[in-house]
């Protein structure tokens, strides 16, 4: 059984986080989608609201998992037993955070890999951020996010 860790703040998922979990589940048996606990990224959103955002975003698909994880990432991994980790690869920008990462992370656990993912095109400008910052500015942000996370979105900036 072919374990990977989709791992990530998702402070809120998006439908480029969806695109790439697709994508993932099309390659392993089994996909857990790890939300980090302790970021120094100050969410907008509480752990609970977004591991109940992923969850109904991700309702009846099967082969999916979520869990909170606190502390080094590949630990996490081994206590799944996950063989991989999943990150999303949008613009070249992206490389060299995630090339650093995915080289320190094998340098913990040799037994680990890193894949790498593209998302659809159409999701190559899309993150959390600016997403929030089209929604703090009620921008209409449903073609980018699951219907639940839009609503989430609505509610916090009343
Ligand atoms: O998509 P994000 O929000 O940039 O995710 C970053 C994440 C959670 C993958 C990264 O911060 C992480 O793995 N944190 C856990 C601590 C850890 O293992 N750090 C060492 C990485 S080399």
């Amino acid at each position: 059984m072919k374990i990977v860790i989709y791992p990530g703040t998702f402070d809120p998922i998006t439908n480029g986080h969806l695109d790439i979990i697709y994508r993932a589940l099309t390659l392993f048996d089994k996909v857990i989608i790890g939300i980090l606990l302790n970021t120094n990224k100050k969410p907008l959103f509480t752990t609970e609201e977004r591991l109940e955002m992923i969850e109904k975003s991700i309702e009846g698909i099967k082969n999916i998992e979520v869990k909170t994880f606190d502390g080094l990432l590949v630990n996490f991994a081994d206590e799944m037993k996950a063989s991989a980790i999943i990150r999303g690869l949008r613009q070249v920008s992206d490389f060299e955070y995630e090339f650093q990462m995915a080289l320190m992370n094998r340098k913990l656990n040799e037994n680990i890999s890193t894949v790498f993912l593209m998302p659809n095109e159409k999701y190559t400008y899309l993150n959390s951020s600016l997403i929030k910052e089209l929604a703090r500015f009620k921008a209409d942000v449903s073609d980018f996010v699951p219907e639940i996370v839009n609503r989430k979105l609505k509610e916090k900036f009343l």
